[in-house]
């Protein structure tokens, strides 16, 4: 045995055991507890898909540039290659597998369909939570606010059009059903 194991590791080696060490991190994932060991150094995007198994998030640039990781921490769309997964214990994470239903794909997911707003699909998911999180932010936005709004996403395959003319399908066709709503939950008040 060496003389620094005698009187217990040198603080390097423990420093280093620190760092290995795994923590238990219990989270909401897509309305379900979800619990997984990480590492303290692990980052949210790794964590969310090699220790639960949600690779719906996609990793492209680790550095918060292009987008394609973004998650919902408590609702507000998030960069999960800039947070560390010890950071989301006790929190609300939702990933692009929580968008659609049982009854099928969320109307979000509809439109990209209908207008063709991916190819690759390496963005989309990234691209598709910023989205549900604006939307219920901003639910009427102009076309130069999406614009705005997805200049946080890189997407190098459809030039962002088509991608625009979905966001605002679905905005939209949420302001109709609003509008349709409004009056019958009027009366129901009057009743
Ligand atoms: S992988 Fe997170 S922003 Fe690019
Ligand atoms: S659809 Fe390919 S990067 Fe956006």
């Amino acid at each position: 045995m060496s003389k620094t194991m005698k009187g217990g590791a040198p603080s390097s080696a423990l420093a280093v055991m620190r760092r290995e060490e795994r923590h238990r991190i219990a989270l909401t994932l897509n309305g379900s507890p979800r619990t997984g060991l990480c590492e303290p150094r692990a980052l949210l995007s790794d964590f969310l898909r090699h220790e639960l198994g949600t690779t719906g998030t996609h990793v492209g640039c680790e550095h918060g540039v292009c987008g394609a990781c973004t998650v919902r921490v408590d609702g507000v769309a998030a960069r999960s290659c800039l947070m560390l997964a010890v950071q989301a214990e006790g929190r609300a994470v939702d990933t692009v597998e929580g968008l659609a239903t049982h009854d099928g794909l969320s109307d979000l997911q509809e439109a990209f369909r209908r207008h063709h707003a991916l190819q690759c699909g390496f963005c989309t998911a990234g691209i598709l939570m910023s989205c549900a999180d604006y939307l219920e932010r901003v639910p009427e936005p102009t076309e130069a606010q999406v614009r705005d709004m997805l200049s946080g996403h890189l997407c190098r395959c459809t030039g962002y059009t088509p991608i625009i003319a979905a966001v605002l399908d679905v905005a939209a066709n949420r302001a109709r059903a609003r509008q349709m709503t409004a009056p019958a939950s009027e009366e129901t008040c009057n009743a």
